[in-house]
């Protein structure tokens, strides 16, 4: 049975555990490719494809930060605009559609009440561009749209979600490329760069999961406090957000995250000895920026808990806690953060003892308003 627990305490640690084989199932399809297939987001994808002139992406929670990913992608990788927004808000607000827009709906269970309504709606607003990336096959959002991507990360059992992301991300990925290509953006050796980096990921996630033992010291130091702060940047903002937000679920802890750039506007205030913050600092563009940032922080008593890569060179000291990611890993680097930063949460909730797979007040699909 697949969904028994064999070795694993809880759900949520099996689902974790479960990413480098969920990521593998799901980029099957380019196992042995030297080249996309648009074919593999349904028939008429490729011609949907070179019509679009920009994405609109409907989500709610973990989906929704997997969205905001893409986006940096999408924009950065495909060069056509990406907006991404709360289903339950976009389902009732008065915006302008753009029949030329792809309009992009992911969700783990397909079963969402506001991503439903919110697919509907945009649908009634004249759009027929329409994609879902969701991980059940049958579900109501994945019988609505005309293109469909089906995750393949096995059923998803723990409330706080794990291994939907990483596939949604790896999905999210390859759309990106698509887009590319059929914007005529992507070089034949990109195309072929992207894929082995793609078809390496299990391995290098393999690898981050394999960081738990320091990432549990970490988690005993958590345990005790009420609020903590992540922060990243650019890409790696929506990991900061999906860092807060699995503590929040399972450990109580109230957690925010800021696009490190915004701490002086505002949440420097809260910073003391008593807020751990959280800083997902992988070698990218926008290092030097996130260093400076971090001095901010340190200055006022702050403690960092850095996640860096080996080319960080950003070094542990008083109040400065880092632990090395096994790899740099470019523009999928937020795949391998977030699985270091669900270990994180999975741990303090331990320590904690609460219900890390059946959070107080949540259920696993919302499937009402
Ligand atoms: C994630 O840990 C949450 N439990 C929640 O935010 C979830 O991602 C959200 O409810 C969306 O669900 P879906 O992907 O099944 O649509």
């Amino acid at each position: 049975n697949a969904v028994e627990l064999g070795e694993f305490d809880h759900y949520m640690q099996k689902e974790m555990f479960e990413q480098p084989q969920a990521l593998g199932n799901t980029l099957e399809m380019i196992s042995g490719a030297g080249q996309l297939q648009p074919g593999m987001f349904g028939a008429e994808a490729q011609a949907v494809f070179e019509q679009v002139d920009s994405v609109l992406i409907l989500a709610c929670g973990t989906s929704s930060y997997a969205g905001m990913t893409a986006k940096y992608w999408i924009e950065q990788v495909a060069g056509i605009p990406c907006n991404v927004e709360i289903a339950s808000e976009y389902r009732y607000r008065q915006s302008v559609a753009n029949p030329k827009q792809l309009v992009v709906v992911i969700s783990q269970s397909g079963e969402t009440a506001d991503t439903l309504a919110a697919l509907q709606h945009a649908k009634s607003l004249g759009h027929t561009h329409t994609l879902a990336i969701c991980n059940v096959p049958e579900s109501a959002i994945v019988r609505e749209t005309a293109l469909r991507f089906i995750t393949r990360a096995g059923p998803e059992i723990g409330v706080a979600s794990t291994k939907a992301f990483t596939t949604q991300l790896s999905a999210l990925f390859l759309l990106t490329l698509l887009l590319a290509k059929a914007n005529q953006r992507l070089s034949e050796s990109d195309e072929k760069a992207y894929l082995d980096e793609l078809r390496h990921l299990p391995v290098a996630v393999e690898k981050v999961l394999a960081l738990e033992p320091s990432i549990k010291d970490w988690a005993q130091q958590f345990a005790n406090k009420h609020h903590a702060l992540f922060l990243g940047r650019g890409r790696h903002f929506p990991i900061a957000l999906e860092g807060a937000l699995k503590l929040k679920e399972i450990s109580y802890i109230h957690a925010e995250a800021y696009p490190a750039g915004e701490l002086k506007h505002g949440p420097l205030a809260l910073v003391d000895a008593e807020m751990p913050v959280v800083v997902v600092a992988p070698n990218d563009e926008m290092l030097e920026k996130l260093k400076a940032n971090m001095q901010e922080v340190s200055a006022r008593g702050g403690q960092l808990y850095v996640f860096a890569d080996g080319d960080s060179a950003v070094k542990s000291s008083e109040g400065v806690n880092v632990l090395m990611m096994p790899e740099h890993y470019g523009l999928l680097s937020p795949v391998l953060h977030v699985v270091a930063l669900q270990l994180l949460s999975y741990h303090v909730a331990l320590v904690k003892g609460t219900d890390v797979d059946k959070p107080r007040n949540l259920a696993k699909s919302v499937t009402v308003e």
